[in-house]
């Protein structure tokens, strides 16, 4: 299905007097429709077209050379804007205020403060020269970071293409379309009011989301030059070791085939070992085997690595050793 313009989750005008009307309907109707309708226009007739956003900006180096420019901006446009939409709401109804809970203590312990936090944001956004984004991520030790991107990359491209990775759970445009018809050339008084419409419940989801899917995919090269993945979970144990594949193009198949094992297109076999303990096979929905779980004492303890892979499906980590 090719890519569709979201509605914002609230009126063009709820987010004034912090973002103004004429700035939402612009940005909203105007600029992010055209970066769905380019990314569909860019793959249209390709094998891609039915490839979802986040799938596209994270395998940007599989796309015909051709088609990598424009899905990268248009794509990434398309995956920035629709999450930017998510982490604001109407001051006072949802916006702003100051993140408590698990998501509290990580800025503080990351940042020393909610202050300094929101001054190192604050700076990424100001000093991004140019158009482009301010980001807190989850980097992969499960801990947050600020960075900023040009133009429409997005840290889930990776540090060789954005020039800094993890997984984004709050992001600022700071593009003069995001500001210009009222703050003109005032960006820092743009993102200082800004917070006031920033809807921490939603970045408290998206950190979550973020700690749960931080399971990673290790590429290996085996002795007879074949490759093969060992899904990993939070804390490092091997999940799932896959089967090998002829060709790096193949493997990174077989981890997709992870991914979408959480929408039910992958069947997870239980099998019992001989000398009693359990594991699984994952089975892709064309039938092809993925790959074979470890072995466990007990289902119980099986169950959880099925639940890890559930949760990888999320995960964009990828690591070559
Ligand atoms: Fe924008």
């Amino acid at each position: 299905m090719p890519l569709t313009l979201p509605n914002l989750p609230y009126a063009p005008e709820a987010l004034e007097p912090h973002v103004d009307t004429a700035t939402m309907n612009i940005h909203h109707g105007k600029h992010h429709n055209a970066y769905v309708t380019n990314a569909n226009k860019a793959l249209e007739g390709t094998p891609f077209a039915d490839k979802d956003a986040v799938w596209l900006i994270t395998h940007l180096d599989q796309l015909p050379a051709d088609k990598m420019g424009p899905v990268r901006n248009n794509a990434g446009g398309h995956v920035n804007h629709s999450m930017f939409w998510q982490v604001m709401a109407p001051a006072g109804k949802g916006g702003g205020g100051t993140p408590s809970g698990a998501l509290g203590e990580a800025i503080n312990k990351a940042f020393g403060s909610f202050e300094a936090f929101k001054e190192k944001f604050a700076n990424a956004g100001a000093t991004r020269f140019g158009s482009g984004w301010a980001w807190l991520c989850v980097n992969k030790d499960k801990n947050l970071e600020v960075c900023s991107t040009a133009n429409q990359d997005n840290p889930m491209m990776g540090k060789d293409i954005a020039g800094c990775g993890g997984t984004p759970i709050l992001g600022c445009d700071v593009w003069e379309h995001a500001y210009y018809l009222k703050y003109q050339n005032r960006r820092p008084d743009y993102m200082a009011a800004w917070w006031n419409v920033v809807n921490w419940a939603k970045v408290a989801e998206n950190f979550a989301h973020a700690l749960a899917g931080n399971a990673w995919y290790e590429v290996k090269k085996t002795a007879d030059g074949k490759f093969m993945f060992n899904l990993k979970g939070g804390n490092n144990e091997v999940v799932l070791t896959s089967e090998t594949y002829n060709d790096l193009a193949s493997c990174n198949a077989g981890i997709d085939s992870v991914r979408k094992s959480a929408q039910d297109t992958a069947r997870f076999d239980v099998k019992t070992a001989s000398n009693g303990q359990a594991y699984f096979v994952l089975t892709a929905s064309n039938g092809q085997t993925i790959g074979k779980s470890e072995m466990y004492s007990s289902p119980a303890a099986m169950e959880k690595g099925i639940q890890a892979v559930q949760r990888a499906s999320g995960s964009t980590w990828v690591e070559a050793v």
